[in-house]
């Protein structure tokens, strides 16, 4: 069924149920109960964000100054991560991200990823920050998170890489259409790479009809393999 994206946003915010969770290397998460999905693996939310989006993302730009399109925002774990990760290495770090059910203040507050994460921006530098309102730090890394739809997001810019970190194809199905997964192709530069936790048949075919070239790799731990993509 199609909804004007008002009423289908209506209808989502309703019937999410979220609660924070710890994952099993001790890192916390978020579980949308009613639909049996969570944010990140209960295996690690943690090991899953540094495998996926830092080891075989971030880490493979081998440029100075990066820029960043994450879809779905989230806890902010993977934004914490690549902050930290462009800490390290000296890199300058830009930082965009689409979220269209921002996370309560009780919510963020009960996360546990700064004993974690050594950097010095916080989970609650991260979602304090005004949304739709560019946010920065030290001159080398800003960030700037969308609240909107990620149906509805336009934006002129093209990315380094993009992170596409959406719920469950069983889930969302919507969001890994070709219309979206073109939507994101479109948002990368050239040689731009394209990154997820995912690795279903239809979403490998679908980035290689979109131009993409698609590489498996080992996903992390309970995840036999992932999804990067050159573009
Ligand atoms: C798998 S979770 C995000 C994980 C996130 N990257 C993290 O590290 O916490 C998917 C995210 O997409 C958001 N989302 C779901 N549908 C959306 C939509 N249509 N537009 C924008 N955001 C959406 C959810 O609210 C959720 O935060």
């Amino acid at each position: 069924m199609w909804w004007p994206h008002s009423t289908y946003k209506k209808t989502i915010d309703t019937l999410m149920k979220r609660e924070v969770i710890i994952t099993n290397d001790g890192s916390s998460s978020l579980s949308v109960t009613n639909w049996g999905e969570n944010f990140h693996s209960i295996h690690g939310a943690l090991q899953e964000s540094t495998h996926v989006y830092i080891n075989n993302g971030l880490a493979l730009v081998e440029k100075e100054e990066i820029s960043v399109l994450e879809f779905g925002f989230g806890t902010g774990l993977n934004a914490l991560l690549s902050f930290e990760f462009a800490q390290k290495n000296n890199k300058k770090l830009h930082y965009e991200a689409i979220e269209a059910y921002p996370l309560t203040k009780d919510e963020y507050l009960s996360l546990n990823f700064d004993a974690f994460i050594k950097s010095n921006i916080s989970v609650n530098d991260i979602h304090d920050c005004e949304w739709n309102q560019l946010k920065t730090w030290n001159n080398m890394h800003t960030l700037l998170k969308h609240s909107i739809l990620i149906e509805d997001f336009v934006s002129n810019k093209q990315f380094d890489i993009v992170y596409f970190d959406v719920f469950g194809y069983d889930y969302q199905p919507e969001l890994w259409s070709k219309a979206i997964l073109e939507k994101a192709y479109q948002l990368l530069k050239s040689e731009g790479i394209f990154v997820t936790y995912a690795c279903k048949g239809v979403v490998n075919r679908t980035l290689k009809e979109l131009g993409f070239t698609v590489h498996k790799v080992a996903g992390p731990p309970g995840k036999r393999e992932m999804i990067f993509a050159v573009k």
